[in-house]
């Protein structure tokens, strides 16, 4: 037997790291490694917990390199665990919080079988209803939600801001924006732009409480509904940054006509999200699982720029700016092709 596949194969069917890894960071171990190490008896005396169970998953932690281990029974941070820290800025905890809607998500996929005989997303068959409703239905999941998505915008915002030209722009509709983090950069670049945020209305009235009262927030409108309906027409360009993956291609197409409908003719729609690799055996792992994931909780999927294209297309838009794709994101700039009909449905 080949040694290395059989041991490449058990680190593939690794079950107690990833779960582990939520456990201890829902405990909040980072934050408590923070300023030093801490033994055992003290993190388990904080943390509620049965210091012989903890320590199983501090080691295991450990030997993955999220913790140090200085000592036997005591443990310190790394970088990794810096990561992890509620106050860190690009904090992966709302990422991994099992309180938290993404690892709610997360644990619907032990369904992946289903999801593999049906086609279909199983987050409907883990609670009952898809997620966009699941979240709507409880505000504190819909926040950790939020939460979640601002980080990962906060580091995409200086890749949007560098890689359309504003210039020619007058108002910005940030469609499905969440809490702003993009739209907040692009208008804090841009002093003379204006912007308008558009999402569900519980994470906009939490955008307007944050940074409404900044000086880029008083050059935006806060607006709350769904981009499956009509959408402001301030606009002369719609921004959508990792929204269309989350759809299959009869809503996505929908998405993207409302935004071709917003900005009429002249104007142009932004679409930023990650591609689908080609396939190949050399494509990275990351967008390959992200795109499984789409699929079992959202129902949504990667494209390659040539299928993002060809939807932009069926919704009455032409991309001008063929898709440069920068470190697997697609960064795609269409022009509205026709005055588009207020009539299209979803
Ligand atoms: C994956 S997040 C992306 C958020 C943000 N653009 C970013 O890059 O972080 C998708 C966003 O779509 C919003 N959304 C989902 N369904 C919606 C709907 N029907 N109408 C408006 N927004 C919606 C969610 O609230 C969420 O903020």
């Amino acid at each position: 037997m080949d040694d290395s596949a059989f041991a490449r194969l058990l680190a593939l069917k690794d079950t107690m790291t990833p779960w582990a890894l939520r456990a201890v960071v829902t405990l909040g171990v980072p934050d408590l490694l923070a300023d030093g190490e801490a033994d055992v008896a003290e993190l388990a005396r904080r943390t509620g917990t049965v210091p012989e169970a903890l320590h199983r998953a501090l080691r295991l932690l450990a030997a993955h390199g999220v913790l140090a281990a200085p000592r036997p029974g005591v443990y310190g941070p790394t970088d990794l665990s810096r990561l992890l820290e509620s106050g860190h800025p690009m904090s992966l905890r709302p990422w991994l919080d099992l309180d938290g809607a993404v690892a709610r998500g997360d644990r619907a996929c032990v369904h992946v079988l289903e999801a593999l005989r049906t086609g279909r997303p199983v987050h409907e068959r883990a609670y009952g209803r898809p997620v966009w409703d699941d979240l709507a239905a409880d505000p504190g999941l819909a926040a950790s939600f939020d939460a979640a998505m601002e980080r990962r915008a906060a580091a995409l915002a200086p890749t949007v801001v560098a890689a359309f030209d504003w210039s020619s722009v007058r108002h910005v509709l940030d469609v499905g924006g969440g809490t702003g983090a993009v739209l907040a950069a692009v208008l804090r670049a841009r002093p003379a732009l204006r912007g308008t945020l558009f999402d569900r209305a519980a994470t906009v009235a939490a955008a307007r409480a944050a940074w409404g009262a900044t000086p880029e927030g008083r050059r935006c409108a806060f607006v709350g509904g769904s981009f499956f309906d009509a959408l402001p027409r301030t606009a002369d360009a719609a921004l959508l940054v990792n929204v269309v993956h989350d759809w299959p291609d009869e809503h996505a197409e929908v998405v993207l006509r409302r935004c071709a409908e917003a900005v009429g003719a002249g104007g142009r729609v932004l679409v930023v999200e990650y591609a689908r690799p080609d396939d190949s055996a050399a494509s990275p792992s990351g967008p390959l699982e992200l795109d499984l994931l789409l699929a079992l909780v959202y129902g949504g999927r990667l494209r390659r720029p040539d299928e993002l294209g060809a939807l932009a297309d069926r919704a009455g838009l032409e991309s001008t700016d063929v898709s440069a794709v920068t470190d697997g994101l697609i960064l795609m700039a269409c022009s509205v092709k026709e005055p588009c009909s207020r009539a299209a449905s979803r």
